[in-house]
């Protein structure tokens, strides 16, 4: 069921200064960032040929992530996100397995307009997994 990954997630507590690492201390590709609302986040992609690197900061109240951050003030790694060829039969496939998809169980849209989903980190030894279709 799963494909390739896709990116690495890493929350931030400055979105500036992690490019900043990346792009110049690292010297990677890094996109121009991009709001999320929907998301309560702001994320650019790092890409490092094999994979991609998001880097997500906290965009607005409530974000998802501020929790996080509040315990990983330096920031750290916030979840994998693993490509699947179809997203609804993934659910439904993991659901039946008895692992735990957040929200309503609906595919949202994530950050490459590709369907997205979440699996309970505690389902999977403590990593939040992403599922995003191909
Ligand atoms: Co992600």
């Amino acid at each position: 069921m799963l494909e390739r990954l896709n990116h690495v997630a890493l929350a931030v507590p400055d979105l500036d200064a992690a490019v900043a690492a990346y792009r110049d201390t690292l010297g990677a590709e890094v996109t121009e960032p991009q709001a999320l609302p929907e998301h309560g986040v702001t994320v650019v992609f790092v890409n490092v040929g094999n994979t991609k690197i998001e880097l997500m900061e906290p965009l607005g109240k409530g974000s998802p992530i501020a929790a996080f951050l509040a315990k990983n003030p330096a920031g750290g790694m916030h979840h994998l996100c693993y490509e699947v060829a179809n997203i609804i039969a993934a659910r439904d496939r993991l659901e039946a397995a008895g692992a735990r998809v957040l929200g309503d169980g609906n595919p949202g849209i994530g950050a490459h307009g590709k369907p997205v989903l979440f699996l309970h980190p505690k389902d999977f030894f403590g990593t939040l997994i992403e599922l995003e279709q191909s």
